[in-house]
């Protein structure tokens, strides 16, 4: 069953949803964007860049439990669908679809998607399973929407990175990256920023800290691996937050940058927890290769 909120419809199960993508007419691009809700103007840029691209635009909302390692993270994580589907309807979005746990849920071992190697590292490695579970879904979220395109935000960089492999893998969809949203002050667009206090909102803007200053001295010459993460690290660790990681990665490959050797491009990325929010950002230092 479908239900209708202006020009929005609401998709609360996967047969809702084939009913819904059954109608669309053989040929019409069909753009994804997968939310776990807590909207911001950052899923915002992605939708109407779906809309400017496709036929039609259906959002997915689903906290996935499948990719959280901590029931605490879990729990906190912000809620709020009323608000999310208003702006969703003002964003222009044809559909949300809005599945149950059940719905989503592998039903056995071998229905999990894998990260392999990659996995492990960088998120991975403070987030054990974290990427097991978020390709799980979206997997699904593939099969069950059958998109032509799905965006997905630069911020989360592995993230990104490991599902433009599963897409290559499929052959579907094609995946669309969308920039990071920035605050004025910098501070990256992120549903986890509406839990932290007014004081843990200024000690966030380290991480932008870190990252602008790593690439100012790439861009003026430096190219010493080390050298540069300690300039990454030294703003978060003068506004004691407790660094996960903060290193440079090769742009194509996710690799550390120290096993490339190859003077970049590289990802400058960084993940810290303010307060009991953890927050990650990135940023390219060189050019995009090709
Ligand atoms: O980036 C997110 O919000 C989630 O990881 C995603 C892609 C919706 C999968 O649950």
């Amino acid at each position: 069953m479908s239900e209708i909120l202006g020009g929005l419809t609401l998709l609360r199960d996967v047969s809702a949803l084939a009913d819904w993508r059954n109608g669309l007419a053989a040929g019409q691009s069909l753009g994804l964007v997968p939310t776990m809700g807590a909207l911001h103007e950052g899923h915002g840029s992605l939708v109407r860049a779906a809309g400017e691209q496709c036929d039609a635009v259906l959002v997915s909302l689903f906290v996935n439990p499948l990719q959280f390692n901590d029931s605490r993270d879990l729990e906190a994580y912000p809620r709020n669908e009323a608000a999310d589907l208003e702006l969703l309807e003002g964003w222009g979005a044809d559909a949300a679809f809005l599945p149950t746990i059940k719905e989503m849920a592998p039903a056995c071992e071998a229905d999990w998607e894998r990260a392999g190697e990659l996995g492990a590292w960088w998120e991975g490695e403070f987030r054990p399973g974290h990427f097991d579970g978020m390709l799980t879904v979206v997997r699904r979220l593939f099969q069950k929407v059958r998109p032509t395109h799905a965006w997905f935000g630069e911020k989360d960089a592995q993230q990104l990175f490991l599902v433009q492999q599963l897409a290559a893998r499929l052959g579907t969809p094609e995946i669309v990256a969308g920039a990071t949203l920035r605050e004025a002050d910098g501070l990256a667009l992120s549903s986890r920023n509406q839990q932290l206090s007014a004081e843990d909102r200024q000690r966030a803007l380290a991480l932008r800290a870190g990252l602008q200053e790593a690439k100012q001295a790439y861009e003026e010459g430096m190219r010493d691996v080390p050298a540069l993460e300690s300039l990454l690290r030294a703003p978060l660790e003068a506004a004691d937050l407790q660094v996960d990681y903060a290193a440079l990665v090769g742009n194509s490959d996710f690799a550390p940058a120290v096993v490339t050797q190859d003077g970049g491009p590289w990802l400058a990325i960084v993940a810290a927890h303010v307060g009991t929010v953890r927050l990650i950002d990135n940023l390219l230092l060189g050019e995009e290769a090709g």
